[in-house]
């Protein structure tokens, strides 16, 4: 590529290494992503967990080419456009009954601090204003939103601006390297027992200040970490002994990561609102969007009847490019029954990313639906540098993977077939066994 690549401050990458290395692609279809040189690179990530339907689906292509012909843009301040609400209506008749009102937004970062707003305006509308604590979990991923570095467990994601925006605690993480190293799908023990330290932080802080609960169903950016068996129910129980709202962030998991629309249905846990992004366009257009409960809504509508109930939006909530994708994707999941083919695909893949285990320095493997974690010892130099350098060997061995820390991560495209993950598996062992020995 002529351009510098200077004045491109790149986000979630070290910009200085990567401009003197860089890894571009120019194309994309199907399972694959083209570099500029002409070279193929298997897309392990779908992206970053967006294109479960696979680059440049034509009916997606073709209803956003239609769109932009027919209405480019129209704001859902007090005027509308019928995608939007088509579409709110689609979304809510997928979800488990009784969250049907659909609020929209162009990312999972904002998705997440819309969730904690609504929450909040919930508590206030029902005579409950005190409620402004939220719980999270270490390790979790919340976006980048301050809201979500609040609630979010990620260090390094918190550090250098100024912590907590927003009163938040956390739950411990589910992680537990001595008993789930190479545990396939959910670990069976532990889960009542982990999920009770909500117990200990609801006496500490008193429910009467908890506005909700907010987890991942599994920790996605730290590296597939995956609760127990029964942590997910048992953390519903205690938010309806105690009047908590639970949030589920289904950034990763909504529209099929786990062979269910979303989550809440695989995983038989139903919380009070469903926040999504990312795959919900399979990734052509931005849009993110919150799923809520309709007694939550229908609590939040009041006031004035010429004031928004709710003070907040954005300019591009329920875009019309974005919907026009958002629609065609929903044909496409459900007409191409994408979640029953990831159901059928989830137990060779298991197969498949657990026979890694004897690549070099492979010290862990967690895999659920089409999403695991191939975590490698560290190099002696400290935390990441292994990872760092494997994930920069994939890209060059022809897989591209995401690397949090030293896990390398695995999320194929639902449409990928078993040759195909056995080949991104095989190019992703080339890169471990590349980097098995630490940088002089
Ligand atoms: C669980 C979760 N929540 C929120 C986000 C933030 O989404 P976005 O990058 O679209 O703001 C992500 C992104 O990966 C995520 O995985």
């Amino acid at each position: 590529m002529k351009t510098p690549l200077d004045a491109f401050w790149m986000p979630f990458t070290p910009n200085r290494q990567f401009k003197t290395q860089p890894r571009l692609v120019a194309d994309a279809h199907g399972i694959v992503y083209v570099t500029p040189e002409g070279r193929e690179v298997l897309d392990g990530i779908s992206g970053l967990w967006c294109v479960g339907a696979g680059h440049r689906h034509p009916r997606i292509a073709e209803a956003m080419k239609r769109q932009i012909d027919r209405l480019d843009f129209a704001s859902s301040f007090q005027v509308g456009h019928a995608g939007a609400f088509e579409l709110a209506e689609r979304i809510g008749s997928l979800a488990p009954p009784g969250l049907d009102r659909v609020f929209l937004v162009n990312s999972g970062s904002e998705a997440v601090d819309t969730a904690l707003k609504i929450a909040l305006a919930h508590a206030r509308a029902t005579g409950q204003g005190q409620k402004n604590l939220f719980i999270g979990r270490e390790r979790a991923f919340h976006g980048v939103g301050f809201g979500g570095i609040a609630v979010g467990g990620m260090t390094n994601n918190r550090r250098a601006f100024g912590g907590a925006m927003l009163r938040a605690d956390h739950l411990a993480s589910t992680w537990d390297p001595s008993t789930q190293a190479f545990v396939r799908g959910q670990p069976l023990d532990g889960g009542v027992a982990m999920a009770n330290e909500l117990e200990r932080l609801v006496t500490l802080h008193d429910a009467s200040n908890i506005a909700g609960v907010v987890i991942e169903p599994f920790a996605g950016s730290t590296g597939v970490l995956v609760p127990p068996v029964g942590y997910l129910q048992r953390l519903r129980e205690i938010c309806d002994q105690h009047g908590l709202l639970l949030i589920f962030d289904e950034v990763i998991t909504g529209f099929g990561r786990l062979g269910e629309m979303f989550a809440a249905q695989a995983l038989g846990v139903v919380p009070d609102m469903i926040v999504f992004a990312k795959t919900v366009t399979n990734g052509a257009a931005p849009m993110g969007g919150v799923i809520v409960r309709r007694e939550l809504h229908d609590a939040v509508m009041q006031g004035p009847q010429h004031l928004s109930e709710l003070m907040h939006g954005y300019t591009c909530s329920g875009h019309p490019l974005a919907c026009a994708a958002a629609l065609a994707q929903m044909d496409v999941l459900q007409e191409e029954q994408l979640p029953a083919r990831v159901r059928a695909l989830a137990p060779q893949f298991e197969s498949i990313v657990h026979a890694l285990a004897d690549a070099p320095g492979v010290v862990s493997i967690r895999n659920l639906g089409l999403a695991a974690g191939i975590e490698l010892a560290p190099d002696p130099s400290g935390p990441g540098q292994r990872g760092a350098r494997a994930q920069v060997a994939a890209f060059d061995r022809g897989v591209l993977t995401r690397a949090p820390g030293d896990t390398l991560i695995l999320a194929p495209p639902f449409i990928s077939s078993t040759d195909d993950i056995q080949r991104m598996a095989d190019r992703l062992r080339l890169a471990i066994e590349d980097t098995a020995q630490p940088e002089t």
